[in-house]
């Protein structure tokens, strides 16, 4: 594969933008990565959107011209969608495309606009990236989904309420310096354990919320690259697919697409788990940070809730997970995820965050609906 690298990095303040349109916050977070890499948005040769659902939460659709004509570029200009790891499908697609020769410099852009809507009508939206002859029709939503997985790993393996609301309060904490975040306050665990149910066992601070917000990166050459002051490299970028219905698949406690996208990023990449630095999780729900946990090879299977108890996610812990604050405390507007962990993560390598420097090696793993898509890239400071 040829060396690609991440040169320049852009987001909005992630929330309820009621100030902003789609198509401003996808002009925000794009200007934010070309002024961040000091790059005139006429060297820009190919656009990728990545957005999951913005016919039905805005109406509005064609978004790769729309956030094209928002930066006044007239170049090839494509909306990707994955559900929720359709960011991470739009950076997949500008990576390929570079890596196809054609182009050197592309604009991967994230963007999904969710609160204009009411939560009921958010939660059929969303779910229309699950199953719907069986799962959709009978009313599942994607809390309900996750809801099933988590009670199915808590009788397997033994994970506890409390290491699920763990991870909450982890990533609650990691949030409060982000000023990017949705939320920027700290809970407790006994507020996590108490607050109102949403999906048995799931209560609301296991779940990431309803976001508006856009990130945006600028991708490079090898070549074009050398004209830019900060690189961070791209060492892999692996998706793997499941099935849509939990009732199709062999099990419902491991996210079989994570495991296998996971395996070729490392041999891809030639790391191994031991080597990651610091990772960004699809934490949609709390369950599904230990399930990706468990998913990368950073526990054994069924050890995922364990791990989160030990304290191994913090950010002074052996393997530090969302220490900006994951989708529960940055927020999760689904288009735009996958594009702002890669975004934090580029940050986190090129030394930004005063209070983690050293990272070498950086993981982003991002799922869409409940595990049917599963993207993992994995960034370095080497090429
Ligand atoms: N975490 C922490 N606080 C939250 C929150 C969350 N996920 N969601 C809402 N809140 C807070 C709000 O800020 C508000 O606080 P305030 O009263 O101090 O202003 C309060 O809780 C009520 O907010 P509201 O918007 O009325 O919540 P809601 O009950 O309508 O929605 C959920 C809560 C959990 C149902 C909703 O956020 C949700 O559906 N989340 C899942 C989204 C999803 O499925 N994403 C795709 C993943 S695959």
């Amino acid at each position: 594969m040829k060396p690609v690298a991440i040169v320049g990095v852009g987001q909005t303040k992630f929330g309820e933008n009621w100030h902003q349109s789609l198509k401003q916050m996808a002009f925000e977070s794009s200007m934010a990565a070309l002024t961040d890499a000091k790059l005139d948005k006429k060297s820009i040769e190919a656009l990728f959107v990545g957005n999951m659902a913005s016919g039905r939460f805005t109406g509005q659709e064609h978004l790769g011209p729309l956030v094209a004509e928002s930066l006044g570029i007239n170049v090839p200009a494509a909306n990707c969608e994955a559900a929720c790891a359709s960011g991470a499908l739009a950076f997949n697609q500008g990576w390929l495309a570079i890596q196809s020769g054609k182009y050197d410099v592309v604009l991967v852009t994230g963007v999904e606009k969710m609160s204009d809507v009411k939560v009921e009508e958010a939660s059929l939206s969303l779910m229309a990236a699950g199953e719907q002859e069986w799962e959709g029709s009978a009313g599942l939503t994607f809390a309900g989904a996750y809801a099933l997985m988590a009670r199915a790993h808590m009788l397997k393996f033994g994970t506890t309420r409390e290491q699920l609301a763990m991870v909450a309060v982890n990533n609650h904490k990691n949030g409060v310096k982000n000023p990017y975040a949705q939320f920027t306050f700290p809970i407790t665990l006994e507020a996590a354990l108490n607050a109102p149910l949403v999906a048995d066992p799931l209560r609301l601070y296991d779940c990431s919320p309803i976001t508006d917000g856009s990130a945006a990166l600028i991708l490079a050459s090898e070549k074009a690259a050398k004209r830019f002051e900060t690189h961070v490299w791209v060492k892999a970028v692996e998706q793997a697919s499941d099935t849509l219905a939990l009732h199709n698949r062999a099990s419902i406690v491991e996210l079989a697409a994570a495991e296998s996208a996971a395996k070729k990023a490392y041999t891809a990449s030639g790391i191994t788990a031991e080597d990651v630095d610091v990772s960004e999780v699809h934490d949609c729900f709390t369950i599904n940070e230990i399930l990706c946990i468990e998913a990368l090879g950073f526990s054994e299977r069924g050890k995922g809730g364990k791990f989160v108890e030990q304290g191994k996610i913090a950010v002074d812990g052996e393997n530090p997970i969302n220490i900006t604050g994951g989708l529960k405390a940055i927020g999760h507007p689904v288009g735009a995820t996958g594009v702002r962990q890669l975004t934090d993560l580029t940050k986190i390598l090129r030394g930004d965050m005063k209070e983690f420097q050293g990272a070498e090696l950086g993981l982003a793993l991002n799922v869409g609906g409940s595990g049917a898509t599963a993207i993992v890239s994995i960034l370095g400071i080497e090429k």
